[in-house]
């Protein structure tokens, strides 16, 4: 008779351990998912601070090459480019339908910009972030 208690404690240290084992896994995932949710705050935050999108859109802008088409101010050059300012084409442009033209090249008017305008495919955040950019333009 002295197998089974044997037995029993050995059975008695698995499930110890296997419960350990449970635990830590719950608690790294516990941490895991306040890391991710405090990130995903950040990146929101990030795209969202009117400031650094701004900023992002400058670069952007200067990065991409605009002005050698649409001029120094982006005020446009005359029989070339047009001006990407408010009295320009941004009136004609919501951040949604400019984030597209910025994208696909899909105008507000559902045609497509025309040579030598590039197609970008940028990410709607950036597009976003140009429009951002241009608006704070006179
Ligand atoms: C190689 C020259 C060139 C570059 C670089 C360029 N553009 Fe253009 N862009 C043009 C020309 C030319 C047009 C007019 C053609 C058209 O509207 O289809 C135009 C038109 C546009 C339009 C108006 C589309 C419409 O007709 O509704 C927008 C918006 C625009 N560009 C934004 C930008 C931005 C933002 C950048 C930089 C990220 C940029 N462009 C870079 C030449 C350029």
């Amino acid at each position: 008779m002295t197998a089974r208690p044997l037995i029993c404690e050995n059975n008695n240290t698995m499930q110890t351990k296997t419960s350990l084992f449970s635990l830590t896994l719950a608690l790294g995932i516990a941490v895991s998912a306040a890391t991710i949710t405090e990130s995903a705050a950040k990146s929101t935050m990030t795209a969202t601070k009117p400031a650094a999108q701004v900023a992002h859109g400058k670069a952007l802008v200067g990065g991409n090459g605009c002005a050698n088409c649409h001029g120094a101010k982006l005020a446009g050059r005359k029989g070339f480019a047009p001006s990407l300012l408010q009295t320009g084409v941004l009136k004609e442009y919501n951040a949604a339908t400019f984030a597209r033209v910025m994208n696909t090249g899909e105008t507000n008017d559902g045609g497509y910009v025309h040579k030598p305008m590039p197609v970008y495919h940028l990410k709607n955040a950036d597009g976003t972030a140009i429009y951002a950019y241009l608006k704070t333009l006179k």
